[in-house]
């Protein structure tokens, strides 16, 4: 994982918990854009799963389908590790590969990809790599969805509470703030409180770059590779599918 860095050493705690909400939102969203994949043409790759909630998704919609959950950080990697190793549906089908996906060493055929809120994660380059693995690997009738996240394009995101969950008499709070840090990227600031309900607050902060891209880069990215983009999805929620040839 020698180009890897983990941006969710402070964080990877509450992640899983406070994106649960974007999973109730768009989950059915998701889950209609992977369903009908042929399942037989190879497994499907969730890259950048997290704690699985996609991963679990993807499952659930293609019964007959093998998953690799590839996840390189490993506090995220413990949660997916144990979301799919208590159901023994899951963890017949489901594989964790602890690698980012640009080392992982993936088949040479796949049914798919998932790809959520995640490819901020990856530089130009990065995105470059991915397309070219994904666009080698996809089978002809196959499906990657994924979404882009706001901000589209480098701007300031003033401070505001991104997220909130309430576990026992706990209380996880989320705030967000970004800034532009170049001309494709911006810098989140992350702070995380959590309330024990015993009194006790802990706070931790972390910052990470984000590598923005909008409708039209992607559109223009994917296409170098034989790839057409398709939104799925509520309007303006930033989902899309790829597949072979035209959208
Ligand atoms: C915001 S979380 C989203 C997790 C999950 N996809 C979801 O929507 O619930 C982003 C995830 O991408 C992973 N990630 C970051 N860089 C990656 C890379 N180069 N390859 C694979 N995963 C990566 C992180 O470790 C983290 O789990």
């Amino acid at each position: 994982m020698r180009e890897y860095r983990d941006d969710y050493v402070r964080s990877g705690e509450y992640i899983d918990i406070l994106i649960a909400p974007w999973w109730q939102r768009f989950g059915r969203d998701v889950a209609e854009a992977l369903r009908g994949v042929d399942a037989q043409a190879g497994p499907l790759v969730d890259i950048g799963a997290g704690g699985g909630q996609g991963t679990r998704l993807a499952a659930e919609v293609l019964p007959e389908a093998e998953v690799l959950a590839v996840e390189p950080s490993p506090l995220l990697r413990g949660v997916l590790l144990s979301r799919v190793a208590e159901r023994p549906d899951l963890r017949e089908r489901v594989s964790v590969v602890a690698e980012d996906l640009l080392s992982a060493r993936l088949p040479e055929r796949i049914c798919g990809a998932l790809a959520m809120n995640v490819i901020g994660h990856f530089d130009p380059d990065g995105r470059e790599r991915v397309w070219s693995l994904l666009a080698r690997r996809l089978s002809p009738r196959g499906r990657i969805a994924l979404n882009l996240s706001e901000p589209l394009r480098p701007a300031r995101v003033p401070r505001a509470p991104m997220g909130e969950a309430r576990v026992g008499r706990g209380r996880c709070v989320g705030w967000a703030a970004a800034e532009p840090s170049g001309p494709e990227s911006v810098t989140w600031y992350m702070e995380y409180e959590v309330h024990d309900g015993l009194g006790g607050v802990r706070t931790s902060r972390t910052d990470y770059t984000w590598w923005t891209l909008d409708e039209a880069g992607l559109r223009a990215e994917t296409a170098r590779h034989g790839l057409a983009v398709s939104a799925f999805g509520p309007a303006g929620a930033g989902l899309f599918v790829l597949s072979h040839g035209r959208g």
